[in-house]
Parts: C-alpha cells; sequence; structure tokens
C-alpha cells in the first residue's frame, strides 16, 4: 500500500494518457513510450542513488558527480566596484563583457558576441585559444582600454578541476565542443598565454567559474538567500553553498572560510551506471546520435542540447512503425539533430493552449502535412519528454535542498531551456514541494549570471587578495 503523501506524488507525476479514438493504435504507442513514464518509487530511488553519488564525491571517493571545489568562499557583500571583464565560454557563442561594478550592482556593461566555428569548436586546442585571444583584443581596443589593466573573470562552462580560483583544468568538453588535445590542461593558462602572446592589451585573469556558480552568484545580488545556481540550458548542472568543514578537497591553506561553492557537475550522473535503471532505448540511441558518446548520461536526459533529438528519435520511430504520420515517412525527420528543443518549447505551448498553430508549424518546416491524430501525438510526445526532464531536476534539487538542511533557500535559474518552456518552472516548483514537503524554497530567474557572475567573482578575487596581502 502506499502512504497517501506517495500516492499524491505518484499522481503528480503522471502525465495523462494519449487521447486518441482508435483504441489498437493508441495502446501500441503507450506501450513503446511506457519507459518513459517515471513512478513515485522510481523517483524515490534516483534520490538516494543522487544523495550517495554526492556524500562519495564530496568524500573524494569514485562517483559519477564530481562535486568540486570552485574555492569562492563568500558572496558578493555589496562593496564590489570598479571596471571587469568577463569571458563567457560554453554556447556556440563567446561573449565578451565589460562590466562596471559599483556597490555591487551593474551600472554599465557593453558586450560583443562571437561566433566560433565548427572547426574552432572541433579541433585542436591552439587555434580555439588564439581565437578567444583575438576575440578579447579586439574588443577591449574598440572600448580603447588596451592600455587600462582590467581584471578578467572567465567562465568556462565545462567540468574541470580546481587547484585554486585561478586553474581549471578541463576534465572533459561538453555540448558541442571538442578539442581533445584540451582534456587535462589548464584552460586559465592556455588563455593566459593566448593573451600574453598577442601582447597587445593589459588583461588581467584574475578567476575561472562555471555559469553555475556566476548564476549563484547573480541570484545573491537578487536575493540574499540564493544559495543555489542551477543552469538549465545547452547543457545542464548546478552548484550550491556547502560547509566548508564538509569539503575534503581544498589545496590552496586555508582561511577561517566557512562556506564554499561545490560545483556538482550532474551533467555527468550516471556515467558510471548508476542511472540506467532508468535509460531507454530512445536515450541509448539520442546517445548514440551525440558528439561524445557515453559520456554525459544526465544532461542527456534534461538539457536543451538533447531533448530535441530525444524527441526526434521517438517521432521517427513511430513513423516508422505505421503509427504517426501513415501517408509517408519523413525524410526530413530522419536527418539527425533537425529537431530543436526550442520546437518542443513551442509545441508545449500549444499544449497549454489548448492549440495547435505551433505544431503544424513546426512539423511544416519538415514538409509534414500532419492530421489531427498526428497533432497528438507529437504533442504527447513533447509532453512527456518534458515532463520525464522536468521530474529528474526536481528530484536533484529536492534532495540537494536536504542535503543542504537550511531555513530557507533560494534557486538561481538561468538557460535557455528554462526561459522558453512554458511549462518547466511550474513543474519543478510542483515536484520539489511534493518531494520534499518541509523545505521552503523559492525559484528565481538571474539573468545572464555567466556573464556578470563573472565579474563578481573577480571583485572576489580582488578582495581576498588585498586581504591576505
Ligand atoms: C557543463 C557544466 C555547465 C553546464 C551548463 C555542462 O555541459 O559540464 O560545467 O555548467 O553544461 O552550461
Amino acid at each position: 500500500m502506499m502512504v497517501p503523501s506517495e500516492r499524491a506524488l505518484h499522481e503528480a507525476i503522471q502525465v495523462s494518457p494519449l487521447d486518441l479514438p482508435d483504441d489498437v493504435k493508441r495502446q501500441k504507442i503507450e506501450n513503446l513510450l511506457a519507459q518513459m513514464r517515471l513512478s513515485a518509487a522510481t523517483a524515490r530511488k534516483i534520490q538516494d542513488v543522487f544523495r550517495s553519488e554526492m556524500n562519495k564525491g564530496i568524500h573524494q571517493q569514485p562517483s559519477s558527480l564530481q562535486m568540486e571545489n570552485t574555492y569562492i568562499p563568500e558572496l558578493p557583500d555589496g562593496t564590489e566596484e570598479g571596471l571587469f571583464l568577463a569571458l563567457d565560454l560554453g554556447g556556440t557563442n563567446f561573449r565578451v563583457l565589460l562590466l562596471e561594478l559599483v556597490n555591487g550592482v551593474v551600472v554599465r556593461e557593453d558586450v560583443k558576441k562571437y561566433h566560433i566555428d565548427a572547426h574552432l569548436r572541433t579541433g585542436s586546442g591552439m587555434p580555439l585559444f588564439e581565437y578567444l585571444a583575438e576575440c578579447v583584443s579586439n574588443f577591449v581596443i574598440s572600448e580603447g582600454l588596451q592600455d587600462v589593466e582590467l581584471p578578467l573573470g572567465f567562465t568556462f562552462s565545462f567540468p574541470m578541476i580546481q587547484h585554486s580560483l585561478e586553474t581549471g583544468i578541463l576534465v572533459t568538453w561538453t555540448k558541442s565542443f571538442n578539442c581533445p588535445d584540451v582534456v587535462n590542461k589548464d584552460a586559465v593558462q592556455l588563455l593566459k598565454d593566448a593573451i600574453a602572446r598577442r601582447g597587445d592589451t593589459r588583461v588581467n585573469v584574475l578567476a575561472v567559474l562555471n555559469d553555475t556558480t556566476g548564476t549563484l552568484l547573480q541570484g545573491a545580488t537578487q536575493d540574499p538567500n540564493t544559495a543555489i545556481g542551477l543552469i538549465l540550458g545547452t547543457g545542464s548542472n548546478a552548484c550550491y553553498l556547502e560547509r566548508a568543514d564538509k569539503v575534503e578537497h581544498w589545496e590552496p591553506e586555508r582561511h577561517g572560510e566557512r562556506e564554499v561553492i561545490i560545483d556538482i557537475e550532474w551533467g555527468a550522473f550516471g556515467d558510471n551506471g548508476v542511472l540506467d535503471f532508468i535509460k531507454t532505448d530512445f536515450d541509448r540511441e539520442n546517445d548514440a546520435n551525440s558528439l561524445l558518446v557515453n559520456s554525459f548520461t544526465f544532461e542527456k536526459y534534461i538539457s536543451g542540447k538533447y531533448l530535441g533529438e530525444f524527441v526526434r528519435v521517438i517521432l521517427a520511430k513511430l513513423s516508422k512503425d505505421g503509427l504517426l504520420f501513415t501517408r509517408q515517412v519523413p525524410e526530413s525527420l530522419l536527418l539527425v539533430g533537425s529537431f530543436l528543443t526550442d520546437y518542443i518549447s513551442l509545441i508545449e505551448q500549444d499544449t497549454v493552449n489548448g492549440s495547435s498553430v505551433h505544431t503544424k508549424e513546426v512539423l511544416a518546416k519538415f514538409n509534414i502535412i500532419p492530421d489531427e491524430e498526428d497533432l497528438k501525438i507529437v504533442q504527447y510526445v513533447c509532453e512527456l519528454a518534458s515532463n520525464r526532464a522536468a521530474l529528474l531536476v526536481s528530484i536533484c534539487v529536492a534532495t540537494l535542498l536536504d542535503h543542504m538542511e537550511r531555513e530557507e533557500v533560494t534557486i538561481a535559474v538561468d538557460g535557455s531551456l528554462y526561459k522558453h518552456h512554458p511549462r518547466f518552472e511550474n513543474w519543478m516548483n510542483q515536484y520539489i514541494t511534493l518531494l520534499t514537503p518541509a523545505r521552503k524554497f523559492k525559484l528565481i530567474h538571474a539573468q545572464d549570471g555567466s556573464g556578470k557572475g563573472a565579474a563578481i567573482v573577480a571583485a572576489i578575487a580582488l578582495r581576498i587578495k588585498k586581504r591576505l596581502e
């Protein structure tokens, strides 16, 4: 017998069944998609596994969660002042920002986006870092600041081992980057060297950070209870404020720090097989179609780089099995990577509105003219995939809240999936509450933590440096 609270959880996480007049067809589709539905018991099991992996990671035992010390031991306190450069590398665009902080608040912001071609993202590391340094020079010179000493915070949104606030040894590339010769190298040193080789600016790289860390810090300027930073974008990850005495990996001398930000790197959750019990055939195909096969298991369940492809794999299967688009299997839908996660957000908007305008527009891109049943099935697949992603994220957040044992926690969130998907935030609020009813939490949107947060980290790094001098 399920206890009432578990029954409520179980019922809340179930997407309503597909509504089709043709019973046989409906049943066939439900049977194929049943593997994507998670029960309350499975949700609890994932919580247990996540908790155990977090504990192992923080105690330096083998785990799929890195739980990396970021060496950021304090939040902004409103005294941050000055002109800072920020670099943001993680998505397909590379951004350089000039930010002026007064009393911890950004009062001026100049931003320039630079596209990074696929050959730079997936070739050797040298040309990539040469290009990053070239963009920095181009930006600084265009601002007329080439003779000014500029402290820089580098948002490098990939898993890295940190020996200090200004080292970041790349563990593995993720998302759309894969320059193999950079793995195990210090991305900060590569950047510093490339900037020094040009010698045309006076940029001083002070700190490296993850986008989740930047988001937490940016959130802290909006709400002092902020203690978790969460990214739901191309990739996904979270960081949180941990008690310093719980953290074993701490290389530089300690100076009485009470807290420190830990980068969980939850994209890799399950890479050691601990999550295999939820892996579906569609996940296996999604992984096989990705740039870095057999890695970043959890990220492939939930993030913007992969959700669209996950849905495409399912639609293609249903179509090949004669259950969808029965007039013809659309060739265009067989193309790996053709179904963007933003399409899911649009289709989900239709589900919310009880409409099919966006769904038809999206399918028109694939030269598909759907019938009424096709529309329902496509919307259903998008709902199931999105809902599973939101539930998985909520499970990890709820477990993290339990682990932190704070009175109240504000979670700063950023990322394209979170911003564009019409139901993610609601589902998260609902599921986290059901998973951990005693915890008080709030989700806030921290705009551009990966940019502004980098300036804040550079300012904190300067403050710590001065204090220790
Ligand atoms: C990276 C993380 C990052 C996340 C969100 C993941 O692929 O490993 O470091 O925080 O993407 O950008």
